[in-house]
């Protein structure tokens, strides 16, 4: 095997037995490869760099997936723009950086490398697969342009059949080129997510070629029907055989079929099996089996072909709401954006699977990839992990929102970026719903709907077994020109104190809160005094982590909570956001160096904030949450008011400042939301030493207690990995939180000492992250200033299995050392 090719380890693709040479001919019917390693990349327009000659020795050489711009510097003229953003209802346009993430992602782009195809031959074909490339992706193999996307988040292929060698070295290059103001948020650069190959008879199943759907489902069985696309040589028509086999997760058969397509029928089998006694997926129950077909031509073996799946059911009914698998449920979800944080938008499984832990914990079972289509990754983590999506396609249809944002595509895009959406995730059991917008501009106009039949007709065409939805914003005008009542999932963003009126106008007689919330805070900042405000700025550029400050446009997360509660055909929400991200540093859009955003219940690191523990409360049922805030270090504070709230899962607790009992509160209804939430004492005078809360159960029995204690002097530095052994495969990820803390383990919560990682061994250093949305420090280099006692470090596995030692040391600490473990899987 060429040195240069990663095999494909994601499930469904049979690699292991067909990159074997030893094996007989028919066991070879499909090679699948990424295209990882060996690219050489240079920024900038380059003529003659489609060229297979062209001599590209003083590129750098990367891997891919790559985000050129991540590595910086950050600066506030990499995406200085002057706009009005009538989204947070501006009046006027006035300077912006670090909308985008202040990082230099705009501009040309060029990969390039040898593609050598083994195996490839006459009979043979071979396709090119994009998971994503940012943006504008012309693709060249041997000089000749095979074909072109414009839109960066969506995948696409290319047969370059025509274009190859046999035998021979091929040049695959590519040009992308990002323009500025295309987006509202850090949209990465370059191949940043994985690109394949896959070589393939002639006789085969084609890209996204089957589509798979449960339905009759019961405890005894399901249905399962398949359609299988062939794509056969123009002018023959072999008589083909698909063996359709459906495995357990254990890889035991539990049902198969055999069918036969005619010489004369058209290039597509349906198969319909019935799988005995299904395990049910949901996100409690994560259940997947795989339907395993080979495709046959007389007794040669043509093409084998995985397609994982998950049986479940979901209703969305008129004055019933949402139900899964027969049980009407809420749902408990995030919008993310793409990027992950100290990585950039480079595509991680390993940094996926980190987030999508952290949001488990919390309770969290659903996720809208807004605004855009994630990364297939995701969506095959979130099969196996149980989460709930909603993909989302476009931020803009015809009416831009950006002055070269996806509008100018639209018209020529449009359904060829829906067909790829759908066909390519449309046998995932975690998507749940499609969405075709959000906050579309044409919501104002009468034209919505219209756009909106058009694209709903394209996605009920690829896929009739999910329901569509859109984010909407413009309340008035949703139903004025009759969006609302169009979309078959009305979803509103930030309107919770509206859903009573729509309910009593939607005909579909449910929505969803489909982007919810958008509390700003900087994890460890509180302010003083504490109040609830919108737009509040200081300074220091920080929000408060009292999490009672919001834009005019949204709100607290209590009072969306509320209406949830209270409203039974409200199906749930979708809060703004799990984790922040590059760009978008509301409040502070015109105050460089904000260059990332605030709203989340994680900060860009990782690292919860308090508003984690507040949805953790509500959402996570199975474990208890009992969280206290602030930090009790506040040297100069004594004797004056300092807040204290408990955000738990218990109707009430008692607080003790020092051990003098400050009373007991009790969730209630009151004219304030936050009062039926969160566990407040707002009088509480500071003074150090501790402060401690006893939760009570609904029974009135002393459940649980948390303290937290005054801080000494920074002292040491504590390391705290996320997991301790690491697959050795050069991707895997350990998340490693140093913590300075005093000599009695508090952590110190205004500690920003500079630290310093080293990692020896089996792994290497990979980026950090402090969670600062004003940091200027780069993510890749190993030193950076710890923000309120904490930062991240991210350790990368090597190949090869081992001791990997982390060293993270800072002027007057003791240093903190760790040791991960690397293992072959
Ligand atoms: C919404 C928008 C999101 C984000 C959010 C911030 O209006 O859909 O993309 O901008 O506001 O609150």
């Amino acid at each position: 095997m060429n040195h240069s090719f990663t095999r494909w380890a994601l499930p469904g693709i049979a690699a292991l037995a067909l990159l074997a040479p030893s094996r007989p001919a028919a066991a070879q019917a499909r090679q699948e490869y990424l295209l990882t390693t060996d690219w050489k990349f240079t920024k900038g327009e380059q003529p003659n760099a489609a060229q297979p000659g062209f001599n590209d020795a003083k590129w750098q050489t990367v891997s891919v997936p790559h985000d050129w711009a991540i590595y910086g510097p950050f600066d506030g003229n990499n995406d200085l723009q002057k706009v009005k953003i009538e989204q947070n209802n501006e009046k006027t346009a006035t300077l912006k950086a670090g909308r985008t993430g202040g990082l230099p992602f705009i501009g040309t782009g060029w990969y390039r490398r040898k593609l050598a195809v083994p195996g490839f031959k006459a009979g043979k074909r071979a396709v090119l697969l994009f998971d994503g490339a940012m943006s504008n992706a012309h693709v060249f193999v041997n000089g000749k342009e095979v074909g072109s996307w414009p839109y960066g988040y969506n995948s696409f292929s290319f047969d370059i059949t025509p274009f190859l060698k046999a035998g021979a070295d091929n040049t695959l290059a590519v040009r992308l080129q990002n323009q500025s103001e295309a987006s509202r948020w850090y949209p990465g650069a370059g191949l940043y997510r994985n690109v394949h190959l896959i070589v393939t008879d002639d006789v085969h199943i084609p890209v996204w070629g089957t589509y798979l759907t449960t339905s009759d489902i019961t405890a005894q069985s399901a249905k399962v029907k398949l359609r299988t696309q062939v794509a056969v040589p123009t002018g023959t028509r072999p008589a083909l055989r698909l063996v359709t086999e459906i495995r357990d997760a254990a890889g035991k058969v539990v049902a198969t079929t055999t069918s036969n397509l005619a010489a004369t029928g058209k290039p597509e089998f349906e198969q319909n099996l019935d799988l005995p006694q299904p395990k049910i997926w949901s996100p409690e129950t994560p259940v997947l089996y795989t339907a395993a077909s080979k495709l046959y031509a007389g007794q040669v073996l043509k093409d084998e072909y995985r397609t994982r799946f998950g049986v479940r059911s979901f209703k969305f009914e008129k004055d019933k709401g949402f139900s899964l698998n027969g049980q009407s449920r809420k749902f408990k979800g995030v919008c993310n954006h793409h990027d992950l944080g100290p990585l950039g938008a480079a595509v991680n499984t390993a940094a996926l699977r980190h987030q999508l832990t952290l949001l488990k914990d919390m309770g969290c079972d659903a996720i809208r990839t807004s605004h855009n289509m994630p990364a297939p990754e995701l969506v095959a983590l979130a099969d196996e992990m149980g989460f709930m999506l909603m993909v989302e396609a476009f931020d803009e249809w015809k009416a831009p929102k950006v002055k070269n944002g996806y509008s100018q595509y639209f018209d020529q895009w449009a359904e060829k970026d829906l067909v790829n959406m759908v066909r390519r995730d449309r046998n995932h059991p975690s998507v749940i719903m499609w969405s075709i917008g959000n906050e579309v501009p044409d919501q104002s106009n009468p034209n919505g709907p219209i756009l909106a039949k058009r694209l709903q007709d394209i996605v009920r065409r690829e896929d009739p077994t999910r329901p569509i939805a859109a984010g909407m914003d413009r309340f008035d005008d949703d139903f004025k020109y009759g969006l609302a009542p169009a979309v078959e999932i009305p979803g509103f963003n930030y309107k919770p104190h509206r859903y009573a009126e729509a309910l009593s106008k939607l005909p579909q007689g449910f929505l969803l809160g489909s982007e919810t919330a958008s509390t700003v805070s900087s994890r460890g900042v509180y302010k003083f005094p504490v109040v609830t405000a919108k737009e509040k700025k200081y300074d220091d550029n920080q929000c408060s982590s009292y999490d009672l400050e919001a834009c005019s446009w949204s709100q607290t997360p209590d009072e969306e909570f509320v209406q949830q509660d209270d409203l039974p055909n409200v199906i749930g929400e979708f809060v703004w956001t799990g984790f922040d991200y590059l760009g978008e540093p509301t409040p502070y859009d015109e105050k460089w160096p904000s260059h990332s955003s605030m709203f989340g219940m994680l900060d860009l690191a990782g690292m919860p904030k308090d508003r984690y523990y507040l949805y953790r409360a509500r959402w996570n049922t199975a474990q208890p949450t009992v969280h206290l805030l602030p930090h009790w270090t506040w040297p100069g504070r004594e004797g004056q008011t300092t807040p204290v709230f408990c955000y738990t899962s218990y109707p009430s607790a008692e607080l003790f400042v020092n051990g003098v009992s400050q009373g007991r509160q009790t969730k209630a209804k009151s004219d304030k939301p936050q009062t039926r939430y969160r566990l407040m004492w707002n009088d509480v005078k500071y003074a150090p030493g501790s402060i401690k809360v006893v939760a009570y159960d609904a029974q009135g029995k002393a459940a649980a207690e948390e303290t937290v204690r005054t801080a000494g002097q920074p002292h040491h530095i504590k390391l705290v990995a996320d997991r301790t052994t690491l697959a050795a495969d050069g991707q895997d990820l350990a998340y490693v939180t140093a913590r300075v803390e005093d000599k009695d383990g508090n952590l110190c919560p205004d500690a920003a000492d500079q630290l310093q990682v080293a990692v020896t061994g089996a792994g290497r250093f990979r980026a950090m992250g402090n969670g600062d949305p004003t940091s200027l420090e780069l993510f890749h280099q190993p030193q950076m200033h710890a923000f309120h006692g904490q930062l991240v470090a991210i350790v990368q596995a090597s190949n090869k299995a081992g001791d990997v030692q982390l060293k993270v040391t800072g002027a007057g600490l003791q240093a903190g050392t760790l040791q991960l473990k690397t293992a072959v899987k």
